[in-house]
């Protein structure tokens, strides 16, 4: 299921995805206005940014779930508005932020539900349904908990149910809002171990938002940096996380060091020193 190496017609690679122009928003209130962005496939990225600065809007446009007021959205070179909804369901999965879900549903029906893209015209699910799933349970330590309803769980156990659902529609792009909120330090690394997993072992796309930005410049290889609405940075978590930009963007005073097992760059905020 490698998503590399898919060329466009002119010889370059495609983008797994591509903003063009997008202005989007809620009502008459545009929260991106003109924004470009181009995911290369096989790439991980996190989107960081201030609370409000757009994140959301930004991973909910990309995925379809809000639809653009101006310009439009690419997926695999496709207009995604214009894609059958089980196509892109069966490339692109999404985990949004604060998810619900109806009441008594278990985790397993839920996790059911990311195979329907997959599944034949009565919705009967197969043999390599069911595996996927149990794949999915597995890989985010939710396995004993499938009879079990959702509104039943912790937090963080809800939110790896959610994560398992994404997991099982199997699709070369995922986009995560925040996928350690809520989780214990153990659960967070085992789920951003995944995401590595997924993208070094099977070529996934992948598109986080991350407000811890010491695990972002760890996990992810590309920066993008959201300032309301606005793209402010974007490139290597190196050239990315500046004290400059830590000081406009959060307005916190901090230090940079380099981590001493992976060389990431590192943040130690101090002191919150206000922003214009
Ligand atoms: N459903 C909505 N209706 C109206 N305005 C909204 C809606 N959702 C978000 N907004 C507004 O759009 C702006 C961007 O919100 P968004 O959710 O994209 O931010 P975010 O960067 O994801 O923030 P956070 O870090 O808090 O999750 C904010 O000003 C927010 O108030
Ligand atoms: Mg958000």
């Amino acid at each position: 299921m490698s998503t590399i190496g898919r060329n466009g017609r002119d010889g370059t690679t495609l983008a797994a995805l591509r903003a063009a122009e997008v202005r989007v928003g809620y009502g008459e209130r545009a929260v991106l206005d003109g924004l470009e962005l181009d995911i290369a496939p096989g790439t991980v990225t996190a989107v960081v940014g201030p609370n409000g600065s757009g994140k959301s809007t930004l991973l909910k446009t990309l995925a379809r779930l809000l639809r653009p007021d101006a310009g439009a959205v690419f997926l695999d070179g496709a207009e995604i508005a214009s894609l059958p909804t089980a196509a892109v369901a069966r490339r692109l999965a999404v985990l949004p932020q604060g998810p619900t879900a109806p009441g008594g549903l278990t985790v397993g029906e839920l996790v059911e539900q990311g195979r329907y893209p997959h599944a034949g015209p009565l919705r009967m699910l197969r043999m390599q349904d069911h595996e996927a799933i149990r794949t999915a349970l597995a890989l985010t330590d939710m396995t004993t908990y499938a009879a079990r309803p959702l509104d039943g769980l912790s937090g963080g156990e809800r939110q790896r149910a959610w994560i398992a659902l994404a997991l099982a529609q199997d699709t070369p792009t995922l986009l995560l809002d925040e996928p350690t909120t809520f989780l214990d330090i153990g659960h967070q690394l085992e789920v951003l171990d995944l995401i590595r997993r997924l993208n070094r072992e099977r070529g996934l796309t992948i598109v986080l938002v991350l407000h811890d930005l010491n695990q972002a410049a760890r996990y992810a290889e590309r920066l993008v940096v959201l300032d309301r609405g606005r793209v402010v940075a974007d490139g290597a978590p190196q050239d990315v996380l500046t004290t400059a930009l830590l000081a406009e963007v959060f307005g916190v005073r901090a230090r940079i060091l380099a981590d001493p097992e992976s060389g990431a760059p590192l943040c130690l905020p101090y002191a919150v020193v206000g922003r214009d």
